[in-house]
């Protein structure tokens, strides 16, 4: 009899040690989708952070440490433990990494601030690319090369290396950073550039659809989609952008989601939120050249979103106590069973 017992809960144990293991990890991989989230240092060091970034992502980018003023923070100190780590914890997972960002307007240290001519800010530019990708050679999977290049209203933004360089600049970073790696993915990142129509959404469609058309190296673009969960979401307008791309040959990266909600009243609004974040990720996952799915985080705790957008918040799937939220059990039912045609 106690042989029975004995057995009997030893087969419960593997039965429920493999259900738990069937995870968002385990989901995404199998639909092939790239799944998962911005991190902090914190998350890869602590738990349960820890547990829910192994147990759900397939991919992971650092929300902060591998900007320029935290890679590079002065002319001859590289900064690497924070990203190593990154990519240590993501190799001893199963997961892969994304690197964010080689170029931005924005956390930049204070020699980049003070180049002053455009021979200097294109040797800064080129000492970048070298020195991470070949650091990181082999271990990173895709490149945001270029972070927010352009104005809302579709021209480009004068960043300090657009400044200093000229539109070039962009094309520029590609090539370098094709030389540097060519097994790697690169992409230009954006907000506000996910609705076809949009002046942003042109601006950045007809700037690479010309590289395309002149052989410069460019694979994929990032939507960031940090969205208002209280506006209904443009699909046909979201899905034909992300077709013309797969025309040029081109990936499509869901980077950087996130879909905001009034604070003071959140219950109003957590069924349209659902319904967002359902819908882009069975277009993440229909649309075959949509390659990853990042959340901006995974839980409230810690999310940019309230010190940016006052009266704004609840925007990730996980609550302030790292709960997973009704949001999370759908989106994590998608990924379960739903079936691309
Ligand atoms: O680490 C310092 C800390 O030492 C200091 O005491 C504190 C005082 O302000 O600042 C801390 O750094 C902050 C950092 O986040 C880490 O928390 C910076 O001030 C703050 O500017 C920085 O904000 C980040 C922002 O990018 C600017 O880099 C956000 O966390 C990050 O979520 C946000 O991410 C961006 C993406 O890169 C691009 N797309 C938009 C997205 C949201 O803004």
């Amino acid at each position: 009899m106690k042989k029975l017992i004995l057995i009997t809960s030893l087969a419960m144990m593997t039965l429920l040690t493999g259900c738990a293991k069937k995870n968002a990890h385990y989901y995404a991989k199998k639909q092939g989708l790239d799944f998962g989230f911005a991190v902090t240092s914190a998350d890869i060091l602590q738990e349960p952070n820890m547990t829910i970034v192994k147990e759900n992502a397939t991919m992971v980018v650092s929300e902060n440490n591998m900007k320029n003023a935290n890679i590079h923070p002065s002319k001859k100190f590289w900064n690497w433990s924070d990203t190593d780590h990154l990519i240590e914890f993501a190799k001893q997972n199963d997961i892969s990494v994304k690197f964010h960002t080689l170029f931005w307007h924005q956390q930049n240290a204070p020699f980049i601030l003070n180049l002053s001519t455009k021979e200097e800010a294109l040797a800064a530019m080129d000492e970048h690319i070298e020195k991470i990708m070949s650091h990181y050679k082999g271990q990173i999977k895709v490149y945001d090369v270029v972070n927010e290049m352009f104005n809302e209203d579709g021209s480009l933004r004068q960043s300090l290396w657009y400044n200093l360089i000229g539109p070039e600049y962009l094309e520029h970073a590609l090539i370098k950073a094709r030389q540097c790696d060519p097994d790697v993915k690169l992409y230009f990142n954006e907000y506000n550039n996910e609705n076809l129509g949009y002046a942003k959404s042109e601006g950045m469609y007809n700037l690479v659809k010309d590289f395309k058309a002149r052989g410069i190296p460019i694979d994929g673009i990032g939507m960031q989609l940090h969205l208002d969960g209280t506006q209904p979401l443009n699909e046909d307008a979201i899905r034909a952008n992300i077709r013309r791309y797969a025309e040029l040959g081109l990936e499509v990266s869901f980077s950087e989601v996130d879909v905001r909600i009034p604070k003071d009243n959140p219950e109003a609004w957590e069924q349209a939120q659902q319904e967002v974040y359902c819908t882009l990720l069975k277009i993440a996952l229909e649309e075959p050249n949509v390659k990853s799915f990042i959340m901006w985080g995974y839980s409230d705790n810690g999310s940019w979103v309230p010190g940016t957008f006052p009266g704004y918040g609840n925007a990730l799937p996980f609550d302030f106590n790292r709960q997973p939220k009704p949001v999370w059990n759908a989106m994590l039912d998608i990924l379960k069973n739903y079936k691309v045609k």
